[in-house]
């Protein structure tokens, strides 16, 4: 085999390293980028949440779900907002998403008031991110600087979305492939899976480990049984499909490292979250009992996490739009 010289080693990695760097400054996102344009957009988005939150305790939570379902599926581009029309089939009607996504109100509220001060400035897409961090902050979490400047697409994915969102039936090998496909890792999955520290599930999701777990006629065996029999009684068999349960029982609407503690004594709420700590000789168990050690590890994990979510693929420069309504193409 062929050896390269030096030289030709030397030309090629600069030649990788100049793409590399030509493609980040091309589509980097910063801090800063609405601060002559429309300086107090964080204090808009965080104020209409914060009146949100007064009638609804669980908005922030279905926020936060909504930036993490557009950015995997083409990236962070608002993508998820487009409602259906005669061309285009929604994200919204994705398996993921259909009779389950929720705070598209709070959404086109925010856009408003954001129109109101700074008009035709502000994508959707960093809605969406402004909005996360709000949702968490305002819920008892950690605070970070948002990166901006993302523009809205033109598109939907709906057969993207059916296939890129990780289910709650799926394996932690099928779920960590997901995120590797978006440029994540199992630092990021852990942290971010976390984020079920808030927020609820119904029972369609996670009944199948109630009572017939895998076709097996049996329960989750990763399943604790004191909460076995406190969830049959919120789902029971034949009951309600759409009935709701708490992802983190202790604190249901507070954004705190009891998630993790949860899945310490199996009081996981959904499979692929129970999967993180149970799974044997899986490499997120050591991160588990991390964050739920160290809450500060957690948030410090979660915060670069959702930097690290929120920077897939943005459309940015010239590509893209800014959307005058989030629920349909300019
Ligand atoms: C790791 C793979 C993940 C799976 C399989 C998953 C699955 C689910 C499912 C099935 C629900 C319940 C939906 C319903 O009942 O209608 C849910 C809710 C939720 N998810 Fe995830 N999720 C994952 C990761 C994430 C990530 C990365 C975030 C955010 C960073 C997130 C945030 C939430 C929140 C906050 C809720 C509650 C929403 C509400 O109450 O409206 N999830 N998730
Ligand atoms: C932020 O990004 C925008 C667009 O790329 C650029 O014009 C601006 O100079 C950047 N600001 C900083 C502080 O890097
Ligand atoms: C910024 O927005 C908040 C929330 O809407 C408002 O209370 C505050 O007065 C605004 N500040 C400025 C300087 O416009
Ligand atoms: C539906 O939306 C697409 C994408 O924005 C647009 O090209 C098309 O004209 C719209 N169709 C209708 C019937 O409004
Ligand atoms: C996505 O999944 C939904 C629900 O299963 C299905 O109705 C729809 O046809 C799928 N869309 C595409 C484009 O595959
Ligand atoms: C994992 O992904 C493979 C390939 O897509 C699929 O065949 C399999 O059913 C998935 N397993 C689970 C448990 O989701
Ligand atoms: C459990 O599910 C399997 C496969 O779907 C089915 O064959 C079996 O009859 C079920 N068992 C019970 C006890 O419902
Ligand atoms: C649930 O429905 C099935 C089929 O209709 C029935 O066989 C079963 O006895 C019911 N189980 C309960 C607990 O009601
Ligand atoms: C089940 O949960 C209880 C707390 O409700 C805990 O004391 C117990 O250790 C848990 N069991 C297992 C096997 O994790």
């Amino acid at each position: 085999m062929k050896t390269l010289s030096f030289p030709s080693l030397f030309v090629l990695t600069s030649f990788f390293l100049g793409a590399i760097q030509l493609h980040v400054s091309n589509a980097q996102l910063n801090a800063t980028f609405y601060s002559n344009t429309c300086p107090n957009v964080s204090a808009i988005v965080q104020n209409v949440i914060q009146q949100a939150l007064q009638s609804d305790p669980r908005i922030g939570a279905s926020l936060i779900r909504l930036h993490f379902h557009d950015c995997f599926v083409d990236g962070c581009d608002a993508s998820i907002l487009l409602d259906n029309n005669g061309t285009l089939r929604s994200e919204k009607d994705a398996a993921p998403n259909t009779n389950s996504a929720r705070g598209f109100d709070v959404v086109d509220k925010i856009k408003t008031a954001v129109e109101n001060s700074c008009p035709g400035i502000v994508s959707c897409a960093d809605i969406l991110a402004l909005a996360a961090e709000s949702s968490v902050s305002l819920s008892g979490g950690p605070s970070w600087n948002v990166l901006l400047g993302r523009r809205d697409s033109k598109t939907a994915n709906q057969a993207g979305a059916n296939t890129s969102i990780p289910a709650p039936f799926e394996s932690l090998s099928n779920i960590t492939a997901k995120f590797t496909a978006v440029g994540l890792n199992i630092n990021d999955l852990v942290a971010l899976s976390g984020a079920h520290t808030f927020g609820r599930a119904q029972c369609r999701l996670f009944s199948s480990r109630l009572y017939n777990f895998s076709g097996s006629g049996n329960p989750d065996p990763s399943l604790n049984t004191t909460y076995l029999a406190t969830l049959r009684q919120i789902c029971p068999q034949n009951g309600s499909t759409t009935a709701l349960a708490n992802l983190d029982f202790t604190t249901p609407n507070t954004f705190d490292n009891n998630y993790f503690s949860n899945l310490q004594t199996n009081q996981g709420l959904l499979q692929s979250d129970q999967e993180l700590f149970s799974t044997p000789g899986a490499a997120t168990i050591s991160i588990v009992n991390t964050f739920s050690s160290n809450q500060n590890a957690f948030f410090q994990s979660f915060a670069q996490s959702m930097i690290n979510m929120g920077n897939i693929s943005p459309l940015t420069g010239t590509n893209g739009e800014i959307r005058s309504d989030c629920k349909k193409v300019n």
